[in-house]
């Protein structure tokens, strides 16, 4: 039974959950059988995958599992400064022989995949993007499923912890992928995790779990030290055996050509940090249309992917990308706790 406050866990460890291919039901138990806590990715997912991998993950192991879902805030992009980047990024397209996607919101699914964790209630789940409604917390609460809200500043947690999330993920500007910042228009906070833990560690009650750029069991040790319960790490499992992670992305984290990582929108108009590659530097873009944008560049990052391309493609990865290493997820594990 995973306890509220996550004093259950074995290791104040949690796998954050990494949409996209690397947050398999392998690496997600194997973070949980070594003592940690891991967690499924269901953005981008279809309903029924997201079902079949948390039947997959159970299977697996016998210990808790989590899910995260995206929470997909209607937006009004610019349609203007979108046809821009649509007609920039024609070249990338000719390049691979490819057609753009179509640029276009969608919600990710979000009520089918509130059905599924519903019904195949996962220990916990997770949102990012964004705050649900306080009745489904209170739902989720009624069914036995421990709620947590990633937030990036203390406005986003003064409105998790009102609408009733028993947990707040706390993400720093180090964290590989996504900033989690719900407005996707705002530019992601720029405060250290240690301050911006100690910020909300002073505004609520709620158990914290803090990540972002945690590397080393030395800064998991500090900030568990200045009040997190947890740690979530995502970056440093990148090069699991047991993650899904592609083999560009595996080959890009280890080669010493990329030098540093940057913040970009320009793979889906979400600010996201990832390997600073051509992509990002030739396309320094402002447009937040999301997920406009990330349905426009897909067909260009499937084509990259599948010719090793390394200089197109999304490599998110985290400030302490250097720290990644390869084996297995409970040796891992093991190395990053204090
Ligand atoms: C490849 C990748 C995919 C990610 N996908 C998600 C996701 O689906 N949902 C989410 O809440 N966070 C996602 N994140 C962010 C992580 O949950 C977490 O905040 C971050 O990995 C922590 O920083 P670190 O990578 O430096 O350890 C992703 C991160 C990476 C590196």
């Amino acid at each position: 039974m995973l306890a509220s406050d996550l004093s259950s866990l074995r290791r104040p460890i949690i796998g954050a959950p990494m949409a996209g291919g690397p947050s398999t039901p392998e690496l997600v138990a194997a973070v949980t059988n070594a003592g940690g806590l891991g967690f499924l990715a269901g953005g981008y997912r279809s309903p029924d995958q997201i079902s079949r991998q948390i039947r997959a993950t159970r299977a697996l192991t016998d210990g808790p599992v989590g899910v995260n879902l995206f929470v997909v805030s209607a937006t009004d992009p610019d349609e203007e400064e979108l046809e821009a980047y649509r007609q920039e990024l024609q070249v990338e397209a000719d390049r691979h022989g490819v057609e753009l996607g179509r640029a276009r919101w969608d919600d990710d699914a979000w009520e089918a995949k509130l059905d599924v964790v519903r019904a195949e209630r996962p220990d916990m789940v997770s949102f990012t993007f964004g705050c649900p409604a306080a009745t489904v917390l209170h739902e989720l609460d009624e069914l036995g499923i421990l709620t947590a809200v990633t937030v990036t500043d203390a406005a986003e947690a003064r409105t998790a912890a009102g609408q009733g999330a028993r947990v707040l993920v706390v993400q720093g500007p180090g964290a590989g992928g996504h900033r989690a910042t719900f407005d996707p228009a705002a530019e992601p906070g720029t405060h250290p995790l240690p301050a911006l833990l100690a910020t909300i560690r002073t505004m609520t009650d709620l158990p914290l779990v803090a990540g972002g750029g945690i590397g080393t069991r030395t800064l998991a040790g500090e900030i568990l030290g200045a009040g997190a319960v947890a740690v979530h790490v995502g970056t440093a499992l990148l090069l699991a055996d047991e993650a899904g992670t592609s083999p560009a992305h595996r080959s890009a984290l280890k080669d010493p050509r990329f030098t540093e990582t940057s913040v970009t929108r320009a793979f889906t108009g979400r600010p996201a940090r990832s390997l600073r590659n051509r992509f990002i530097d030739d396309h320094p873009i402002t447009s937040h249309a999301y997920p406009h944008v990330h349905h426009l560049t897909a067909p260009l990052r499937a084509a990259a992917a599948a010719r090793n391309d390394v200089q197109a493609l999304h490599l998110w990865a985290g400030t302490g990308y250097r720290r990644a290493q390869q084996g297995s997820a409970a040796d891992i594990v093991a190395a990053l706790t204090p």
